[in-house]
């Protein structure tokens, strides 16, 4: 895990991040208040954001990541390098970058190996001033996933 400034950022992890800030309007929070999106990105520049989307049933809320992620799976989009997070709550600016949940790290390792990739992810406080990043091998060590059900994810690489 590194703290990195915004001008050190990629171009990708830019575009991706301002997406996310973009997103983070239609983060649906009557409950917690608090604003997450989240913006996948491909190496030739494709971007899929999501955005937490709670309900009265607490329990059902998804986080921006996967809503992410099952918005690329819908469209058949499945290797990416990367993905920036952003936070907001209603009445206060994130001092302090959020790294994914843990449901949330399991998905995103997931998506890593159908990518071939360990996923970049991107962290900000709600002003840009604090950026954290990590791979999801170092987010999620000791993964469990297709491998050990010795189950080949190959034909959904796309
Ligand atoms: N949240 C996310 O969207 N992503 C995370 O990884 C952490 C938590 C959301 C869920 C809920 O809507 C709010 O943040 C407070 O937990």
């Amino acid at each position: 895990m590194v703290f990195i400034s915004y001008n050190q950022l990629s171009k990708l992890e830019k575009a991706a991040l301002t997406e996310a800030e973009n997103t983070l309007k239609n983060a649906y929070v009557p409950y917690s208040h608090f604003n997450v999106a989240a913006c996948l990105y491909t190496a030739d520049g494709q971007l899929i954001a999501g955005a937490n989307c709670e309900n009265a049933s607490y329990g059902l809320v998804t986080c921006a990541e996967r809503s992410a992620i099952v918005r690329a799976n819908a469209m058949g989009i499945r290797k990416f390098m990367g993905m920036a997070i952003i936070t907001k709550g209603d009445s206060f600016d994130t001092t302090e970058p959020t790294a994914p949940c843990g449901s949330c790290r399991q998905m995103l390792f997931e998506l890593s190996q159908l990518s071939n990739c360990d996923l970049k992810i991107t962290m900000s406080n709600t002003k840009k001033d604090k950026i954290m990043i990590a791979s999801i091998s170092e987010l999620l060590p000791y993964a469990f996933g297709p491998k050990d059900l010795n189950i080949d994810i190959n034909r959904y690489q796309n």
